[in-house]
């Protein structure tokens, strides 16, 4: 991560150049194809991402096989399947998140607006402010309200000026501004869960990404708090694209577009790798799916 203790001093983009050499060609790549979506080589301007026979691996374990599919502009799209199947490591192939973890390996393509996220040039931390991620626990920074906030813009080069309108209209898009509004100075820690989770996605959204990963962002909230963040992935959805991990069929049903549904295939060697299963509209999948393993996990006998 950027040291930002500086930042009054020393304008954060010019630090974010020098320890990343490689950012400017990662912009450039990255947003020729923002300009020139429709020139670009994705399938059409409404599909975001493109994943093509993904392989991901921890050293020698491979933990998801052949994995194919698109994911739409401005549509929900949820992941579901039993615990070990690989959703949150196919979730991180989409913002580079497996970068991180030393020895995961990914093989295979996945295009963002036609470009290879996994070519050499692209950088990965303007990937990651593109492609932005909300975890399961919230983990708000050890740092005020207005901070959590701001940190993103500011490491990104937003001027001091800029930044009260930032934190208002993120925490307002995030539907937690009347909560906060008067205590922006006070530590972030000190919120309900649910709060926590909605200022995770307000900082999410600040740096005014593309799309937003969710890795089960409601698991570990109460009913009123889980249902606050479902009408907020109901809104967020007309300006952003939400991919959502979720153990949760019956949230999967509420509030996706297309669901995903992912499998453990068991080898000889007693080794479990992940599949997709199938993709399809939601309503498909939970009233009529093609496969006889969607339907066994969605009427509740398997998983
Ligand atoms: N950092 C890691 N190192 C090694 N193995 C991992 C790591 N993360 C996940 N795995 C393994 O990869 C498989 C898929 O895990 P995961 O993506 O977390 O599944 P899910 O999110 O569907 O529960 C599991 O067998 C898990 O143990
Ligand atoms: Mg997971």
């Amino acid at each position: 991560m950027v040291n930002t203790n500086n930042s009054e001093e020393t304008p954060a983009r010019m630090k974010v150049e020098e320890e990343s050499p490689r950012i400017d060609v990662g912009r450039a790549v990255l947003s020729m194809t923002e300009d020139q979506v429709g020139e670009s080589n994705a399938k059409s301007a409404s599909t975001v991402f493109e994943v093509s026979k993904l392989n991901v691996y921890y050293g020698d374990f491979c933990a998801l096989r052949d994995v194919s599919l698109d994911v739409t502009q401005s549509e929900v799209t949820a992941f579901i399947g039993p615990s070990g199947c690989g959703k949150s490591t196919f979730l991180r192939c989409f913002n580079r998140m497996n970068d991180l973890i030393e020895t995961a390996r990914v093989e295979g393509e996945v295009r963002y607006h036609g470009v290879d996220l996994y070519q050499s040039e692209v950088d990965a931390v303007e990937v990651r402010r593109r492609i932005g991620m909300v975890f399961q626990k919230p983990n708000p920074f050890p740092k005020s309200i207005y901070d959590n906030i701001a940190f993103g813009p500011r490491i990104a080069g937003a001027k001091k000026s800029e930044l009260d309108d930032i934190v208002e209209r993120s925490l307002q898009r995030a539907a937690l501004w009347d909560e906060v509004r008067d205590r922006l100075s006070d530590p972030a820690y000190g919120l309900s869960g649910g709060q926590q989770q909605r200022l995770c996605i307000a900082r999410a959204i600040a740096v005014e990404p593309d799309v937003v990963l969710m890795d089960e962002p409601c698991s570990a909230l109460d009913p009123i708090a889980t249902a606050r963040i479902e009408e907020l992935i109901a809104e967020l959805k007309t300006d952003y694209t939400i991919v959502i991990v979720t153990h949760n069929m019956q949230q999967a049903a509420r509030i996706s577009d297309r669901t995903a549904f992912f499998s453990v295939q068991v080898t000889d060697a007693g080794r479990r790798t992940g599949e997709l299963v199938e993709l399809g509209p939601t309503e498909q999948i939970f009233t009529n799916p093609d496969d006889p393993r969607t339907e066994a996990y969605i009427t509740g006998r398997v998983g």
